[in-house]
């Protein structure tokens, strides 16, 4: 058998191992020592082994967004169009954006607006984390992302959503340890998945980051994400239409402003408005209110303020005060 890192060796297998199962291809483990065959591993393609989330089609969708509208506009046009009506694109001839990289500020909605789009295609949704590929599946990396793209060719009309992307496709630099080269084997293996299918195809990339300053330039080059989004903290009116998101479901008195909820709301993320939501509809529970209140909603901002204080400054802050 042939090692992951490289070197072949002749073995021996367990007792367990059923001899008939052993055939070229399958994927096993070693014992350290004896080098004989301890495990046989599920066979390629298993992907949901790997923890790729094979979400069929999740359930979010564009209403659940808040406040995104220009840069839903604008991924509908580079990734729903291609998948809905290619006829478009083969009529002029031009080829359609492979693929988009939605970059901003943690809590933002990107995770969100990407199976948002998943959901209005009706395309499969494979999500793979950038973090994940090397940090749990060490070594294995490229391998995954190699069957990545496989698996999506074979499945039809397909978003692969790699999350977290910064953490495989930082820029290249001297490869110094092993781990740095296993990054940058995934790294390339990802750039050469993205050469390798056909653009009028039926796979559509979505990257998604909060550091793209460090990503590589070879992937935000033409014929790779094409298109780059950048998904920004809400505005006073974004913040006002996420709160209209969160409160949909919730049992909200006549008298609460979610305009003034808005404007007190100055630098909060989406995540963060969704947690206002939540301790809000909290503190009406406890007061075993019928209805959520104008003060549950303060009393919901100050808490939420206090225990999600972000940046440098608020931390160290935080942990002095
Ligand atoms: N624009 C938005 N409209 C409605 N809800 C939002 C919005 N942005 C964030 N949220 C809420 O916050 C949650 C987390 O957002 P999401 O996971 O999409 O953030 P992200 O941009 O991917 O953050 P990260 O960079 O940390 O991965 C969402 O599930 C949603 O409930
Ligand atoms: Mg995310």
């Amino acid at each position: 058998m042939r090692s992951s890192a490289g070197p072949r060796f002749l073995v021996r297998s367990s007792p367990s191992i059923n001899a008939e199962e052993l055939k070229p291809g399958v994927r096993c483990t070693l014992n350290q020592q004896s080098l004989a065959i301890v495990e046989l591993l599920p066979t390629s393609f298993d992907a949901q082994v790997y923890g790729m989330e094979l979400v069929d089609s999740p359930q979010e969708s564009y209403a659940d967004i808040g406040g995104l509208d220009p840069q839903i506009n604008e991924i509908r046009e580079a990734v729903e169009l291609p998948l809905k009506r290619p006829d478009l694109f083969v009529r002029i001839g031009i080829d359609p954006p492979k693929g988009v990289l939605l970059h901003g500020p943690p809590g933002t909605g990107k995770t969100l607006l990407a199976k948002a789009v998943a959901h209005e295609t009706n395309a499969h949704f494979m999500r793979v984390v950038g973090s994940e590929l090397v940090q749990k599946y060490i070594g294995e990396g490229a391998r995954l992302v190699r069957e990545l793209f496989d698996l999506a060719k074979k499945k039809g009309p397909t978003i692969i959503f790699i999350d977290e992307i910064d953490a495989v496709g930082a820029s290249r630099t001297e490869a110094n340890t092993s781990g740095d080269r296993e990054v940058q084997r995934t790294l390339m293996q990802l750039l050469a998945g993205m050469d390798g299918f056909e653009n009028r195809g039926d796979v559509k990339i979505i990257g998604a980051t909060n550091r793209i300053d460090i990503l590589d330039k070879a992937l935000l080059r033409p014929g790779r994400f094409d298109r780059i989004i950048e998904i920004p903290l809400p505005t006073e009116e974004g913040r006002l239409s996420i709160l209209k998101v969160h409160c949909r479901s919730l049992t909200i008195d006549k008298d609460v402003d979610l305009a003034a909820v808005a404007r007190m709301t100055d630098g909060k993320n989406g995540a963060d408005l969704r947690a206002i939501c939540m301790e809000a509809g909290m503190f009406a529970i406890r007061k075993e209110r019928p209805t959520i209140m104008q003060e549950d909603f303060l009393a919901a901002i100050a808490k939420v303020g206090l225990d999600f204080h972000r940046g440098p400054v608020d931390v160290e802050g935080a942990m002095f005060a």
